[in-house]
């Protein structure tokens, strides 16, 4: 594969199997650690749509994306760090959020997040992981096969952070419609026949915040014990979000939380069944393993592939001069097969260690505020499937989710010996 071959932008270099991927991010970082790429033409008809900027650099070594990562006043992140065209402003309110913005507001929401994602908050959602990943797993049990993305990996984040923001079961379902539609709106399986994506991103956007502004609007009158009214009471420092912070803040723990717990778990099941002698080591001893196999499945799976920055000074990295308003996405999936980091990257071992892996972004302001809670997610699913169902295997050829964001499998058949269910069902 020669660097010229190679085009990032191009939706088809998504759709190719995960292994040609990874041979042409080998190429690129052995031979143009900072390609430069034509921005994608979203041949939107939307006037939303604004026309492509001037293109961008694919940082691809893993001493590069943790440079930049750790440099946020020479890499911004506020012109939109999950968009490579600068988005339109209405979009920025929506889908920014703090991922997209650079300090003191950034400093300042990440603060009042993290207050709200205390320990406390975290220890009792580790009980309710248990139990969603148990009833989810009672559903499939005596049916012998599933789908195991649509059965097993996806509700149990969706239903997690929905729980976490206090909302009901019966709104699950249309957030799970609008959170597939931000993440993967180029896949045409998660839109209606003649939607336009800019329209149809939009569409769901408006749609979660007024189910959040209804919440908001709801939980000031009527406290609980949920993270929206955390988010809304006045800390000890005076600060809190507003309504509208809150629908955006929700917004991108749907993009940011949902589809890349949900695509870890999916990938996870594919690398154990792909890898039966590290399924054998993980199956032995479940809890001790999931301390590094967890990890591992992260790396493998780099279910993010990339964040995007912007340059504010003209600096230097990999040896090449970047100018204000250059444009750089980090891909994390490279960084995580970086043969100068990685002992054997392309082997999966569920014991690595050290596994200094890049999936929840290098260290940095926004590096993932989920990743303990996601952490715990993949672990929980990971034990009890292998407890509950332990022949588990995914039993055909995955669907790759056709996305130049997200890693995502929209489909995977699985297989197990049936079993009744619990005495208390
Ligand atoms: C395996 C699952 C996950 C992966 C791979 C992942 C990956 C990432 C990545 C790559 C970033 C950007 C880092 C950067 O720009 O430097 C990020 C940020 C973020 N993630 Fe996660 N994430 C995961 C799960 C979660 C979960 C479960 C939540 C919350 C429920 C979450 C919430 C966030 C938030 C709020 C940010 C923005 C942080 C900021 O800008 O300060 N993520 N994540």
């Amino acid at each position: 594969m020669r660097v010229e071959d190679i085009d990032l932008s191009d939706m088809a270099f998504w759709a190719l199997p995960w292994r040609e991927r990874e041979r042409a991010f080998a190429v690129l970082r052995a031979e143009r650690p900072l390609a430069h790429f034509a921005e994608p033409d979203l041949g939107s008809s939307s006037t939303l749509a604004l026309p492509p900027g001037p293109g961008y650099r694919a940082v691809v070594r893993h001493a590069d994306v943790t440079e930049v990562s750790r440099r946020p006043e020479i890499y911004s992140s506020g012109k939109g760090a999950i968009s490579i065209i600068d988005l339109p402003e209405e979009m920025v309110e929506f889908f920014a959020s703090m991922i997209s913005t650079d300090n003191p507001r950034h400093a300042r929401l990440r603060r009042i997040v993290s207050a709200a994602f205390s320990p406390r908050r975290i220890n009792a959602i580790e009980e309710d992981i248990e139990r969603v990943a148990g009833r989810l797993i009672d559903r499939v049990a005596t049916l012998g096969e599933c789908d195991f993305v649509t059965e097993l990996a996806a509700p149990l984040p969706l239903e997690i952070i929905c729980d976490m923001m206090g909302l009901p079961a019966s709104e699950h379902a249309t957030v799970l419609r609008c959170s597939n539609i931000f993440a993967s709106s180029s896949d045409a399986e998660f839109l209606a026949p003649g939607d336009e994506p800019l329209e149809a991103m939009m569409a769901a956007g408006f749609e979660m915040v007024d189910l959040l502004t209804e919440l908001s609007a709801h939980r000031r009158e009527h406290p609980a014990d949920d993270l929206t009214t955390a988010l809304l009471t006045t800390n000890i420092d005076g600060e809190a979000l507003t309504p509208a912070e809150v629908a955006s803040f929700f917004i991108l723990l749907l993009t940011a939380g949902n589809e890349t717990t949900r695509n870890s778990i999916s990938h996870g099941l594919l690398a154990l069944t792909e890898h039966p002698g590290q399924r054998a080591v993980w199956q032995a001893d479940p809890v001790a393993v999931a301390a590094t196999g967890v990890d591992e499945i992260v790396r493998w799976a780099s279910p993010v592939h990339w964040m995007r920055r912007t340059v504010t000074e003209e600096t230097v990295l990999s040896g090449e001069v970047l100018h204000p308003g250059d444009k750089v996405l980090l891909f994390y999936g490279s960084a995580n097969r970086d043969e100068d980091v990685f002992e054997d990257p392309y082997t999966f071992d569920v014991r690595r260690s050290p596994n200094p892996h890049v999936g929840f972004g290098a260290a940095g302001p926004h590096f993932c505020l989920g990743a303990h809670l996601a952490r715990r997610e993949i672990d929980v699913m990971m034990r009890q499937l292998l407890v509950r169902l332990p022949d588990i295997v995914a039993s055909g050829e995955p669907v790759q989710t056709v996305s130049r964001f997200v890693n995502g499998i929209n489909h995977l058949p699985c297989r197990f010996t049936p079993t009744a269910p619990p005495a208390t069902a």
